[in-house]
């Protein structure tokens, strides 16, 4: 039952002209139980009524007062103050969320909708770092999200495995590499290569040209330059696909950059028709300067194309092949003007889709103050950083719980998640600091505390079951809400019901931040209740209601660490 659309349409119809769906929009959760279960204050609605907001919720209060399940009202300087039956707030959210079990907080809303989500897309040749771990993940979470509200998703991993930066490292190579030193280096020996490259052409600005040159010849299908290309791809893909695995993270297509190596011609033709190209000095580009932002350039003097032609290219490309309803686009704010570039020249080509292109930015990563750049290697390495999360995770078990069973996979779950949940934490656009200390605490705001109270959740119920399995029988009727009516129990109940709302609301945003918090929060109110009350007691009615509890905490904490990608093992 959604109590919040009950309570709006209720009070919709006691007052004339106002629409249920505005009330709901003012309707809130209080801080403090003693104001309600909801609240509405009532001063917007002075002027449609043409009333004082106290004499609003005073007409209110004495008609909704005692309508079930709206046990009890107040009207407090111009609040009016919802206090629902415990009991039937209680069965009710029990059973929807034992009913509904892994499907408790989704939606069929999306259904028929197809929603494109470019994300990760790391470049080739280069490391895969921690800059590109914030839009894995969090590419990753409104995937998850999305597809939990019915919507088709479809992951994109546009790789940056076209461009003028393999000119560079084939020219680097052809100077300075060598088969073996690759083959055995990989990513790694291919940044060597490219961070030589640049320090070389400090000094000769010559090789410049003759990488350019190179990526005019890939471009046009040169044996030798494919090959090497060819291999480049390889070598990085086998690494990113490493820490794909180690996430967890999957995509339905790798379609990069270079896909579109072939399927730029048309839409350059159609910018041409459509009078967008302008020339200057050999070069194609788009004027912007009446949209207040920088030409953008479509094809260089020498026939190259850039990251610009390949992002219009493909966007026309994912509409005739998905049909999409959105097509987001994961990646660091610093990329905003490129967005909001192409964006433009897709509308300027009269595409009324363009405004379904949405950039979705992110702040930076800096690690102990270091801004994150690869250009001079100075790179963390995000597997370097993930297995040393494992380790430490391993050395925490190994100190408490050292007969765990599985404690290689709970350490890689824990230490993985631990990372991943302190990048999804914070709202998106800020700026992530990142410290092990806050990473790793099992009694912060953290992964591991929302994993630990996870398998807490679990461990309660096999104790109590006499069995390794965590599957409880509870019937629902055998549940007596009599025994979930202190505050402790309300409060685990009150975030329960608000799942749906903080999954809705984290897709609203595009900010999966909000599930993390809220897990955070379930997680405390959680705790909270499991000290305040004992679960193993004699009396079987109190016992079976509080399990029942648990059992609802443990199916939506596991939920929500599954939209932002986070396992949930039932023993750490
Ligand atoms: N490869 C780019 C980078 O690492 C991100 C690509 C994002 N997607 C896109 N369609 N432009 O910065």
């Amino acid at each position: 039952m959604n109590y919040k659309d009950e309570l709006a349409r209720t009070i919709a119809s006691f007052l004339e002209g106002v629409e249920a769906d505005a009330l709901k929009d003012l309707i809130e959760y209080p801080p403090n139980p003693e104001m309600g279960d909801f609240s509405m204050p009532c001063f917007k609605l002075s002027k449609a009524l043409r009333k004082a907001p106290q004499a609003i919720a005073d007409e209110i209060k004495s008609k909704l007062e005692g309508t079930a399940p709206f046990e009890r009202v107040e009207s407090v300087s111009g609040y009016l103050n919802v206090f629902v039956d415990k009991k039937s707030f209680a069965s009710e959210v029990l059973r929807s969320v034992l009913s509904a079990g892994d499907r408790y907080g989704s939606s069929s809303q999306g259904e028929g909708k197809t929603i494109v989500i470019d994300f990760s897309s790391p470049n080739i040749a280069k490391p895969f770092h921690v800059g590109h771990l914030r839009s894995t993940m969090i590419g990753n979470a409104l995937y998850q999200i999305h597809s939990f509200l019915g919507y088709q998703c479809v992951g994109v991993n546009h790789l940056g495995d076209w461009g003028t930066q393999f000119g560079k490292l084939i020219v680097a190579y052809k100077n300075e590499g060598n088969k073996e030193a690759v083959e055995e280096g990989g990513i790694l020996e291919l940044l060597r290569l490219y961070v030589k490259f640049h320090d070389d052409a400090e000094k000769n600005p010559e090789m410049e040209e003759e990488a350019r040159s190179w990526f005019v010849k890939l471009e046009q299908g040169d044996a030798e330059a494919t090959e090497l290309w060819k291999w480049f791809v390889d070598i990085s893909l086998k690494e990113f696909n490493k820490i794909y695995e180690l996430l967890g993270v999957r995509f339905d297509t790798y379609a990069g950059e270079s896909f579109y190596n072939d399927k730029m011609g048309a839409p350059i033709q159609e910018m041409k028709d459509k009078g967008l190209l302008v020339e200057d000095d050999g070069a194609l580009l788009v004027r912007l300067e009446d949209y207040n932002m920088p030409p953008a350039l479509m094809i260089k003097k020498d026939g190259a194309t850039l990251y610009h032609t390949r992002d219009v290219a493909a966007a026309i490309y994912r509409k005739n092949t998905y049909n999409f309803d959105k097509c987001l686009y994961v990646t660091g704010a610093a990329q905003s003007l490129h967005f909001n570039q192409w964006f433009k020249i897709i509308e300027l080509m009269g595409y009324d889709w363009a405004k379904d292109l949405v950039h979705v930015p992110f702040g930076q990563v800096s690690l102990e103050g270091a801004k994150l750049s690869t250009r001079k290697g100075n790179v963390v390495m995000l597997e370097e950083l993930l297995t040393k999360s494992v380790d430490r995770v391993r050395e925490i078990i190994d100190e408490k719980n050292p007969d765990m069973p599985n404690k290689e996979e709970v350490a890689r779950q824990v230490g993985v998640g631990a990372i991943v949940f302190n990048d999804l934490s914070t709202n998106r656009i800020k700026d992530v600091v990142f410290s092990w200390e806050e990473a790793l605490n099992f009694e912060g705001e953290t992964g591991p505390y929302v994993q630990y109270t996870h398998a807490r959740a679990c461990s309660v119920l096999r104790q109590v079951n006499g069995t390794s399995s965590i599957a409880l029988e509870t019937s629902l009727d055998r549940i007596d809400p009599e025994h979930l009516q202190n505050a402790e129990a309300q409060l685990v109940l009150k975030e329960l019901y608000v799942f749906g709302e903080r999954i809705q609301s984290a897709m609203n945003k595009l900010e999966p931040s909000i599930v993390s918090r809220y897990l955070v929060d379930l997680a405390q109110a959680f705790n909270r209740f499991y000290h305040a009350c004992k679960i193993r007691v004699e009396d079987e009615t109190v016992r079976n209601a509080r399990l029942a509890l648990v059992k609802a905490v443990q199916i939506t904490l596991r939920n929500g660490l599954r939209l932002i990608g986070l396992e949930s093992p039932e023993q750490i």
